[in-house]
């Protein structure tokens, strides 16, 4: 039976691109016939509304299939999964309430390894290729839960002159995870490239200056059909099949297929 991977998409910078990246990869590694699960880590549902109408969400918070019950419940994240419009991609959306959840874990014993029991019933059962995992853009518990639940990390880094600042922390504090965790770097993914602006150069040339930071080959550019897909909560290769941005993460699909 093939293992499942679980891949989280974290960055303590926000908009960096975590969720867009987490929802299109997605996407198109179920077009590519791989079955996934996504799975909604932040409280602003981005991912969540990526697929679903607000009215949608609303009805899932009510019905208490998210991601908030599973982790404070401490159950299987099984019940709580949901079928998107498309063939082999499922998710477990996410909640307000997940603004909450840094004090519920406080008082939980193994509080890193939360979600990770969660999901292990639905990983150990090969189901699924892959279970992507959207981080919320904070360095705390519950992003501790989404790294120690994960196999590999992709890291969106934004090209533009803040879009650096603070990335050394970042691997410092994944870093300072090895003692817990065997999750890796998978890799650096530089996103919103203007061909106009110079910082995809600048970004490039910083992050190969690190010695063992994987950096993908493939690139995402701006691309304003990103948030016309968002806007209407569907892929971007479903709004407009062969804008620049769905032919990338089609690449970077590839590019995760091959590992
Ligand atoms: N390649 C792109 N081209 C144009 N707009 C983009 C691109 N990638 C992301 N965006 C837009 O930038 C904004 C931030 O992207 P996104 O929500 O994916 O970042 P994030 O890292 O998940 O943010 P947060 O840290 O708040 O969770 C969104 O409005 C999204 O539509
Ligand atoms: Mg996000």
């Amino acid at each position: 039976m093939k293992k499942t991977i679980a891949i989280c998409f974290t960055n303590n910078k926000g908009g960096s691109g975590k969720s867009t990246v987490c929802a299109n990869l997605g996407y198109e590694l179920s077009k590519a016939g791989r079955r996934v699960l996504l799975i909604d880590g932040d409280m602003q549902m981005n991912l969540t509304l990526s697929y679903f109408d607000e009215e949608r969400v609303l009805e899932m918070a009510e019905s208490k299939r998210t991601i908030y019950e599973a982790v404070t419940e401490k159950k299987s994240i099984r019940d709580h999964i949901v079928h998107t419009p498309y063939d082999g991609l499922d998710m477990v959306p996410s909640s307000t309430l997940l603004s909450q959840i840094e004090f519920q874990l406080f008082t939980m014993m193994q509080r890193e390894y939360v979600l990770k029991k969660c999901i292990s019933d639905v990983k150990a059962s090969g189901e699924y290729d892959y279970i992507l995992i959207d981080a919320p853009p904070t360095l705390g518990n519950w992003v501790v839960n989404i790294l120690c639940a994960s196999d590999q990390v992709i890291m969106p880094v934004e090209a533009s002159p803040w879009g650096l600042f603070g990335l050394a922390n970042m691997f410092d504090f994944l870093d300072s995870l090895k003692e817990i965790t065997d999750t890796r770097l998978r890799g650096v993914l530089i996103t919103k490239v203007d061909e106009r602006k110079n910082y995809y150069r600048q970004t490039r040339e910083v992050l190969e200056s690190y010695d063992d930071i994987p950096v993908f080959d493939t690139v995402i550019h701006v691309d304003s059909s990103i948030e016309w897909a968002e806007d209407s909560s569907v892929p971007v290769a479903v709004y407009k099949k062969s804008t620049r941005s769905a032919v990338e993460f089609q690449k970077l699909s590839k590019e995760i297929i091959r590992g």
